[in-house]
């Protein structure tokens, strides 16, 4: 390894670089100056070096798994040959500090013009330390949590010398058999923006860029991913522009609006033109309307699948179609290095249209401190703590709060003693399963099991016994028997079932979104032993739970936790906290339903209960058209009542304001966390509105017997919506107006917007 000089920016860059001491309007110019002589400096073939980011070699086996293979440079002699010969920009999903820092030297000190290497990675979870899947973590309905949680893997990831995470995942997710929708933050609208915003803020802090825990965040995939045909990965969108602005787009404006300045092209044609050739897209709506001013990355290697898509010819075209229609960097395709140069020499591409990528690239290098110092954000201390998780309380805390209890007939809380439990099912014990996917760098090793947790809680530990009974989608032999003894001799069972961590994630699209059929013969025997039976649900999405899961005495939706899960599950299981998660994505009671989402239009046949019998009305003839548990619930081990709505007069003037407001009674024994959640509906409006939209939420604290008002204040601008024009408006009217536990409930009442 090569020594480090002190002044490491005058030996590397000369006079090109910033002084850290200017002010801001100084550093601006000072970036752009370094920025500039560079580009005045660069051959074709380095811009497009700087326009490519290839995966790193020498990656952990869990990161290789994380994407096919591209044909990059994959051997470390190769990648550091090409990163020597300028032809690399950046590197991502690399676990190694040593290989990042030895890429850095030869970046910076082997190749002609010295440009440092921006580190990317999929840090969507936690780093070493994982925590709950971002879906599981959305339940919280706590942005500050996220916000925490993702500082906390920031400063992981940081250390190994990442500084950019292609994370958060923010795409509105509302058909249950798409399987990334575990990545993001759920159906909703409101949520899912306030989750992106506080996801980006955690990522990038609040010291700036240039601080060495900062990590550039990337909200994606930009966009529509979610709204693929059938609920299939990376199927066609065919969306109107109006439920792209209204719903896909708000959590992208509220991550940038948030500072984030890099996001990735999804992999998805919207309405017949790929993202990644979509200049409406990336260029119209992106720039010119938001004013963005950071990358556009490609996903993986969307540009040359332009060619698959049918959409360029070959791959030449398709990357002289992604450059012009707005993606800066190109990863893993190569397509840049390969085409770049000579579309620009023969004329086919501008050299400014390539100048303003590379100056992107190099201006956020700047930003984030790289040529202050290359090698600042390796930090030995922390990477000598190797792949322990740092931060386990935080990881407990977010654990035990994505827990969601969907109902509870008086089993729940389980007494710590007294009494024998049969831990059954593919998850009852074991560290896999229990990350959820793409969880890349955390050792599964440092992974509290349910069995673990379970045991270390209760009193005598011996109490519990543990019998797999199935594989998670295959029979075992022996298997039911085994864990039908296990419950006669038990006073309680507790059923881990559910999806495996692979069954989610992405290109896990899925027909029927069940529990899969071995486990529902195993729930099936063990119900007939007719014991108290707790299930403990493993998901990365909605799920539809039939007949005997559905009549449990109790479920508790635990999703993949991460690092801290059987910590997390006996807190809530033995009563230590009272459940408080809320579903955010509604659970339907059939696949067929899908795509199910609470915030639907009414239509002109609307049923009042979604009952299956009413003729002429929009209903199925099998199930009604509710949720089985709506967006938004969630019980607690209190016993929550909501009473006396007050809309406080009822009148909203157009420049004032309205408060709404109810009471929270805790009529239970015990002590609980209520999420109050506010929803409205514009009866009527020049476009036709949902039944309910999601205005607002608050936790509130109640100890037994107590009450507590909960208010909530709205304007017009909460108001707004896409009118005709395709521009956000807000028109005066009737609304109704709930506070409520969930979407499907609550207190009604209504409010007029008055004209201005
Ligand atoms: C995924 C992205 C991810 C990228 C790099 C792609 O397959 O869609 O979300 O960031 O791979 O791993």
């Amino acid at each position: 390894m090569h020594d480090l000089p002190s002044t490491r920016r005058t030996v590397l860059f000369g006079g090109l670089s910033a002084a850290v001491s200017m002010g801001s309007s100084e550093t601006a110019q000072a970036e752009s100056q370094v920025a500039e002589t560079l580009i005045r400096r660069m051959s074709l073939e380095e811009k497009a070096g700087q326009l490519s980011i290839f995966p790193a070699a020498s990656a952990s086996t869990a990161a290789v798994a994380a994407n096919p293979s591209s044909g990059a440079p994959e051997t470390a002699d190769e990648q550091a040959q090409a990163v020597r010969e300028g032809r690399v920009g950046a590197v991502f999903n690399g676990s190694s500090p040593a290989w990042h820092r030895c890429l850095q030297e030869t970046a910076v000190y082997e190749s002609r013009l010295k440009i440092p290497l921006l580190f990317a990675a999929d840090v969507t979870h936690g780093f070493r330390t994982v925590f709950p899947v971002p879906l599981a973590e959305a339940a919280s309905f706590d942005p500050d949590l996220a916000e925490r949680t993702a500082r906390a893997a920031a400063i992981e990831a940081t250390a190994s010398g990442i500084a950019w995470t292609f994370a958060p995942m923010v795409d509105i997710a509302r058909d249950a058999r798409w399987g990334r929708g575990v990545e993001g933050a759920g159906e909703d609208v409101l949520l899912g923006s306030r989750f992106a915003a506080a996801r980006v803020r955690g990522f990038q802090g609040t010291r700036g860029l240039a601080d060495p825990t900062a990590m550039l965040a990337t909200p994606k995939h930009f966009a529509g991913y979610g709204a693929g045909r059938g609920g299939l990965d990376y199927d066609s969108v065919d969306i109107s522009e109006r439920t792209l602005r209204e719903v896909y787009l708000p959590p992208f404006r509220a991550s940038f609006d948030a500072g984030a300045l890099s996001t990735m092209a999804s992999f998805n044609e919207i309405n017949g033109v790929p993202a990644h050739a979509n200049p409406w897209l990336l260029k119209q709506v992106l720039r010119n309307e938001w004013g963005f001013e950071g990358l556009v990355v490609s996903d993986f290697t969307g540009d040359r699948e332009l060619v698959e898509h049918g959409f360029a010819a070959d791959e030449r075209e398709a990357a002289r179609l992604a450059l012009l229609a707005g993606v800066d960097m190109s990863m893993a395709s190569g397509l840049y290095n390969a085409h770049l140069p000579d579309l620009v020499r023969s004329g086919e591409v501008p050299l400014a249209a390539v100048d303003d990528a590379v100056r992107r690239v190099l201006m956020l290098k700047q930003r984030l401190g790289l040529f202050d110092d290359p090698f600042g954000r390796f930090r030995p201390a922390d990477a000598e703590r190797g792949d322990r998780p740092s931060f386990q309380p935080l990881a407990r805390e977010a654990a035990r709060r994505s827990i969601v209890l969907l109902q509870n007939r008086g089993v729940l809380p389980l007494a710590k003693a007294g009494q024998r439990i049969a831990l059954i099912g593919p998850f009852a014990s074991g560290q896999r399963h229990l990350g959820g996917p793409r969880a890349v760098f955390g050792d599964p090793g440092y992974a509290v099991s349910l069995e673990e947790g379970m045991h270390a809680a209760m009193r005598p530990p011996a109490a519990l016994a543990v019998v797999q009974g199935c594989g998670v989608e295959t029979p075992l032999d022996g298997g039911v028997e085994a864990a039908v003894a296990a419950a006669r001799a038990a006073d309680v069972v507790v059923l881990a079932v559910g999806e495996g961590e692979n069954m989610s994630g992405e290109a896990q699209s899925r027909t029927s979104i069940t529990i899969p059929e071995p486990q529902q013969a195993l729930i099936e025997a063990v119900a007939q032993v007719g014991k108290p039976m707790v299930i403990l649900l493993k998901n990365g999405r909605a799920l539809a739970l039939g007949g005997t899961t559905a009549r449990a005495e109790a479920i508790l939706v635990i999703w993949h936790l991460g690092t801290e899960t059987g910590t997390a599950v006996a807190d809530i299981l033995f009563g230590n906290h009272s459940p408080s998660g809320r579903l955010p994505v509604s659970f339907p009671h059939d696949t067929g339903q899908s795509p199910f989402f609470y915030d639907r239009k009414p239509t002109g046949r609307p049923t009042i209960t979604g009952q299956t019998g009413e003729a002429y009305k929009a209903r199925y003839r099998e199930v009604r058209n509710t949720a089985a548990f709506p967006f938004g619930h969630g019980l607690t081990y209190g016993d929550i009542r909501y009473e006396a709505l007050d809309v406080g007069g009822g009148k909203l003037p157009w420049n004032g304001r309205i408060t709404v407001a109810a009471t929270l009674r805790n009529a239970g024994g015990r002590e609980a966390v209520e999420l109050a959640q506010l929803y409205v509906r514009h009866r009527a409006a020049s476009t036709t509105r949902p039944i309910r939209q999601l205005k607002g939420f608050k936790h509130v604290r109640l100890a037994p017997g107590a009450s507590a008002r909960v208010e909530f204040t709205l304007t017009r601008h909460d108001l707004l919506f896409v009118g005709q024009n395709l521009d956000w408006t807000v028109e005066p009217g009737l609304f109704d107006v709930w506070i409520a536990p969930s979407a499907e409930t609550g207190l009604k009442g209504e409010f007029v917007l008055r004209a201005a």
